[in-house]
C-alpha cells in the first residue's frame, strides 16, 4: 500500500503541479482534496504547458483516474472550460477518467461577486484574494447554506435551494455590499445546463477511492495552496478558507488517516508569496527582482507578480510539524544559480527573543527580523543534472544544509520546469533509504 499526500510547505506555488505530475507515473488515482480554482498548478511535458485549476495534475496520463474530492469547492463553469481545453489538447478522451464528488460544494456567481465586493470594501486591509469566490463558498458550506454538486444534478432540488439562497444573498449584495443581485431564472437556466454536462462524472468518491485502496492501488493526494495559507495554521487572516495541511486530505477525500503512508512537502529553494500578509524574508530590492525574473514568478491563476525572498527555515519547520512530513521535494534550484552568495533564514528575532517557530500572531510575525546564515552560491546551467552528484558542490551543500536545519530528507531536487528536469533521490512509492 502506498497512498501519498503532496502538500505545499510555504504560501503556495511551490511547484506542486510538477511534482504531482511526476509522481503520477507510480500512482493509479490522483485526488484534489481542498481549495478550488484559486489554485494554478503548472505541468510542463514536452512542448506542452498546461495550467490546471481544478482537475488534478495527473490529467496528462490517459490511464490514471482523476478525482475532485468533497473538500474542493467547484465552479462548474470553470471546470467545464478546463475539461474542454484539455480535450482540445488531446487529453481526457475517456469520460471515465474524471470523477467528481457529489458532496463537493459549488462556487456560484454570487460567491464570486461577494469575494470581489468585500475586498473592495476592505480597501487597504484587503487579503488579496484571487477573487474566485473561494471564501464565500466555504462560508456557505460551514453555515449549512451551500449547494452541492449532487444538488446541481437534480433540477428540482437545485431550483429550490437556489431560490432560498438568492432570497438571502440578493439583499446582502445590494444593501451591505452595494452591488447587484442575481435573477433566479437566469442562473437556474445556465447552471442547470452545467449540471446536465457534469452529471456523468458525479459519484461517491469515498467509496471509489477506498475500493481502489482495497484492491492495492496507489493513491496520490494533491494539495493546493500551502501550509501557511491554511485557515487554522497559516498567517491568519491572510490565508485561504480551507485546511491546506495534510490533515485536510483525509476529510477532503473521504479516507481514513490509517491509509496514508507518506506525506511529501514541496518547497521552493527560496520563498514566494502572492497577495497580502507577512513575509519575513521578503526582498524588496534588486535581489528579489532578480529572483522574480529568473524564476518567472508571476501567478499561474491571476498573473500577479509574486513577492520573492530568501528561504525561510522556520516556515519549513512549522510545515514539517503540522503535516508530519516524511520528505521534502525541493524545487527551482536552477533559479538560484548565478547568485554570488545565498542567505538562509535559520530563525527569527523578535525584540530580544529568538524564535525557532513561526509565531501565531501576525502582529508579532510582522515585527520579526530574520537571522541569516550565508552560503556560497554557484554558477552554470543545472537543468541537465539527473543525479545529485551532477549538481555543483555548493548546490549539494545548500541541499544538505536544508536537511540539517530541518532534520528532514530532501527526497527530490527539481532543476527545471519539465518532468525530466528532476533528481529523484528516493521514490516515495517505493519506500527505502535516501540514496545519496
Ligand atoms: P503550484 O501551484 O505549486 O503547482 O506551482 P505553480 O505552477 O503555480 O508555480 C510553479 C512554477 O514554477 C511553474 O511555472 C512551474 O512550471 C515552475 N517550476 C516548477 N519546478 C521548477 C523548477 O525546478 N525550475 C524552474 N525553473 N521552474 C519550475
Ligand atoms: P496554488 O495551489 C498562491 C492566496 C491568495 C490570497 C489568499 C486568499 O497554485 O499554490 P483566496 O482566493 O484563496 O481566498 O485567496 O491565498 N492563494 C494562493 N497563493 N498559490 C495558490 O494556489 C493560492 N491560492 C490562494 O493570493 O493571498
Ligand atoms: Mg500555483
Amino acid at each position: 500500500m502506498a497512498n501519498i499526500i503532496v502538500i505545499g510547505m510555504q504560501w503556495g506555488d511551490e511547484g506542486k503541479g510538477k511534482i504531482v505530475d511526476l509522481l503520477t507515473e507510480f500512482a493509479h488515482v490522483v485526488v484534489r482534496f481542498q481549495g478550488g480554482n484559486n489554485a494554478g498548478h503548472t505541468v510542463v511535458v514536452g512542448q506542452q504547458k498546461v495550467i490546471l485549476h481544478l482537475i488534478p495534475s495527473g490529467a496528462l496520463y490517459p490511464q490514471k483516474k482523476c478525482v475532485i474530492g468533497n473538500g474542493v469547492v467547484v465552479d462548474p463553469q470553470v471546470l467545464l472550460a478546463e475539461i474542454d481545453e484539455l480535450q482540445k489538447r488531446g487529453y481526457f478522451k475517456d469520460d471515465d477518467q474524471l470523477l467528481i464528488s457529489e458532496d463537493a460544494h459549488l462556487i456560484m456567481p454570487y460567491h464570486r461577486r461577494m469575494d470581489v465586493a468585500r475586498e473592495r470594501m476592505k480597501g487597504e486591509g484587503k487579503i488579496g484574494t484571487t477573487g474566485r469566490g473561494i471564501g464565500p463558498a466555504y462560508e456557505d458550506k460551514v453555515a449549512r447554506d451551500g449547494i452541492r454538486v449532487g444538488d446541481l444534478c437534480n433540477p428540482k432540488i437545485f431550483r429550490k435551494k437556489l431560490e432560498a439562497t438568492l432570497a438571502f444573498k440578493n439583499p446582502c449584495l445590494e444593501t451591505c455590499l452595494q452591488d447587484k443581485g442575481f435573477n433566479l431564472e437566469t442562473i437556474f437556466q445556465e447552471y442547470n445546463g452545467y449540471g446536465e454536462r457534469l452529471k456523468k462524472y458525479v459519484t461517491d468518491i469515498s467509496v471509489f477511492i477506498n475500493n481502489r485502496i482495497k484492491e492495492g492501488q496507489h493513491i496520490l493526494l494533491e494539495g493546493a495552496q500551502g501550509t501557511h495559507l491554511d485557515v487554522d495554521h497559516g498567517t491568519y487572516p491572510f490565508v485561504t478558507s480551507s485546511n491546506t495541511v495534510a490533515g485536510g486530505a483525509c476529510t477532503g477525500a473521504g479516507i481514513g488517516p490509517t491509509k496514508i503512508t507518506e506525506v511529501i512537502g514541496v518547497s521552493k529553494a527560496y520563498t514566494t508569496r502572492v497577495g497580502e500578509g507577512p513575509f519575513p524574508t521578503e526582498l524588496k530590492d534588486e535581489v528579489g527582482e532578480r529572483m522574480r525574473e529568473r524564476g518567472r514568478e508571476f501567478g499561474a491563476t491571476t498573473g500577479r507578480p509574486r513577492r520573492c525572498g530568501w528561504l525561510d527555515i522556520p516556515l519549513l519547520r512549522d510545515a514539517i510539524r503540522l503535516n508530519g512530513l516524511t520528505g521534502i521535494a525541493l524545487t527551482k534550484m536552477d533559479v538560484l544559480s548565478e547568485f554570488e552568495t545565498l542567505k538562509i533564514c535559520t530563525s527569527y528575532r523578535h525584540r530580544d527573543e529568538r524564535c525557532q517557530e513561526v509565531p501565531s500572531s501576525i502582529e508579532v510575525l510582522q515585527e520579526c527580523v530574520p537571522a541569516y546564515e550565508e552560503i556560497p552560491g554557484w554558477k552554470g546551467e543545472m537543468r541537465n543534472a539527473r543525479d545529485f552528484k551532477d549538481l555543483p558542490p555548493q548546490a549539494q551543500d545548500y541541499v544538505r544544509r536544508i536537511e540539517e536545519l530541518t532534520a528532514t530528507e530532501v527526497i527530490l531536487v527539481s532543476v527545471g520546469e519539465r518532468r525530466e528536469e528532476t533528481i529523484l533521490r528516493r521514490n516515495p512509492f517505493e519506500r527505502g533509504p535516501c540514496l545519496s
